[in-house]
């Protein structure tokens, strides 16, 4: 039996950091190396388009979060590592899906509700400052998908919604047109894997709160300085269930790392000092990684050619299944 095939994208429109090494690049990266699947991991910059319109930054991004893959551990020999853009086939199966797509189904795409809620509350109008990128974003995300028929696909909870679409629509051209994808499921991790941030919402480009992946010591020992604790002097005992330094900490140490620390929150460590020891602890796991992230940053041209080896792999299924799927809506030699 072939081995279950998991897909998932990045979005490159910003700055990899802690809460994404967490929630989403170290359990992809186990679980590639593991070889128990078939792992498909590509840079979603034409999805970066609908809510990045700075060039720069959509183009440092990809630099950045490729050479963060890479950095830490993914090995492009065992999976398919490529940039959507990278793919033109995408873009054509996304017209194949849109001509599939009920608008109603879009309607209810829980970004656009939001952005049209939105506006309503600020007195706008509903489509104010919506993009039609906005509109049918789920349909490209859906080509993503389909195009490699994916069975699993790793995301986060506000992503749930994206991947039953790509399922309802996968589902109508199947019907129509016969049985050509495979329906994907969302794969979302527990909670554990949410880090929180500087200031104990969830880590977030969103929120401001990251911690950025690669910095200096020097500004890592900064930005842990920063997190939010309360005003416990030192003696005193703290809980670890409120503390964002213990969650983080808790996130990168062993279990009985975490143990010891639980101990030392009992004992009344100070704040200063559990910030040091969770300083060193993920210094220690990210010094080498960010050697290789800067040698990488300083050679991009080495990255593209990783990308352009991982588009050659993923074009031979993307080719093969668009020239099948071409046909089989009427698009084909006279
Ligand atoms: N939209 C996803 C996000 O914002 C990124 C993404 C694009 C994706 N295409 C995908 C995730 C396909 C999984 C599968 O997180």
């Amino acid at each position: 039996m072939s081995k279950k095939r998991v897909l998932t994208g990045i979005t490159t429109s910003g700055t990899p950091h802690l809460g994404n090494y967490v929630g989403a690049i170290r359990p992809a990266v186990e679980a590639s190396l593991s070889g128990t699947f078939d792992s498909f991991f590509f840079l979603a910059d034409y999805h970066a388009l609908i809510k990045c319109q700075d060039p720069d930054r959509v183009h440092q991004s990809t630099l950045e979060i490729a050479a963060a893959w890479l950095a830490l551990g993914l090995d492009p020999k065992k999976v398919t590592f490529y940039r959507q853009s990278d793919i033109p086939e995408i873009p054509q199966l996304t017209w194949l899906l849109t001509c599939m797509t009920a608008k109603g189904l879009m309607n209810r795409a829980h970004a656009y509700k939001g952005a049209v809620q939105a506006n309503e509350e600020a007195g706008e109008n509903a489509d104010s400052a919506v993009t039609m990128g906005l509109f049918s974003y789920p349909i490209l995300m859906a080509a993503d998908i389909l195009m490699f028929n994916a069975h699993r696909i790793p995301v986060g909870r506000d992503q749930i919604q994206h991947v039953e679409m790509a399922r309802d629509i996968a589902q109508r051209f199947n019907h129509h047109y016969g049985d050509h994808f495979v329906l994907p499921s969302a794969q979302v991790d527990d909670d554990a894997s949410v880090l929180q941030g500087l200031d104990g919402r969830k880590m977030s480009k969103s929120y401001g709160n990251t911690i950025p992946l690669f910095l200096s010591e020097k500004q890592l020992k900064k930005h842990i300085n920063k997190i939010k604790t309360n005003l416990l002097e030192p003696g005193e005992p703290k809980d670890p269930g409120d503390s964002t330094v213990f969650q983080i900490w808790q996130a990168f140490a062993s279990p009985d790392q975490t143990e010891t620390m639980r101990a030392a929150f009992a004992d009344g460590i100070a704040w200063g000092e559990a910030k040091k020891q969770l300083f060193e602890l993920i210094n220690g796991q990210l010094k080498e990684p960010r050697e290789k992230y800067l040698e990488l940053i300083e050679n991009p041209s080495r990255v593209e050619s990783v990308l352009q080896q991982g588009a050659e792999k993923a074009r031979q299924h993307s080719q093969n299944l668009m020239s099948v799927l071409r046909n089989s809506v009427g698009i084909r030699p006279l």
